[in-house]
């Protein structure tokens, strides 16, 4: 039912936990299961130097948020911001059809810590839009 990727991501996430001074804190919530996700951002010069994340949620959301991570160190904001649900599923060679909805999470909760990023920061970033409903506060 799960590709051997989804599998390692699952049994050994990468970058699980916090980053003490973060750029950007995000976090959001998958309306349909209950599961919670933050993510933690640290940016230099546009830059994402490091991201970490925390799960309240099930495998696949473990999987896609490890993946996600890994896939924006080292890239710039826009990029961070132009990555998909849907590039992140195919990096982990594909999700069953009914566990889809979970990869939105990463994707939702990387955008909210660029928002929180650009707010603290007073900055624009192109094709931004402010997180569904924002439960970091
Ligand atoms: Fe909730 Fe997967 S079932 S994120």
């Amino acid at each position: 039912m799960y590709s051997k990727k989804v599998m390692e991501n699952f049994m050994n996430p990468k970058n699980v936990g916090e980053i003490d001074d973060a750029s950007g804190i995000g976090e959001v919530g998958n309306a349909k299961c209950g599961d919670i996700m933050k993510v933690y951002l640290k940016i230099e010069d546009g830059i994402i130097k490091d991201a970490k994340f925390k799960t309240f949620g099930c495998g696949a959301a473990i999987a896609t948020s490890s993946m996600a991570t890994q896939m924006i160190i080292g890239k710039t904001v826009q990029e961070a911001l132009e990555l998909t649900n849907k590039a992140v599923v195919e990096a982990l060679d594909g999700l069953p059809p009914i566990k889809l909805h979970c990869s939105v999470l990463a994707e939702e909760a990387v955008h909210a810590a660029l928002w929180d990023y650009a707010k603290k920061n007073n900055i624009e970033i192109k094709g931004l839009k402010p997180p569904k409903e924002d439960i970091s506060h």
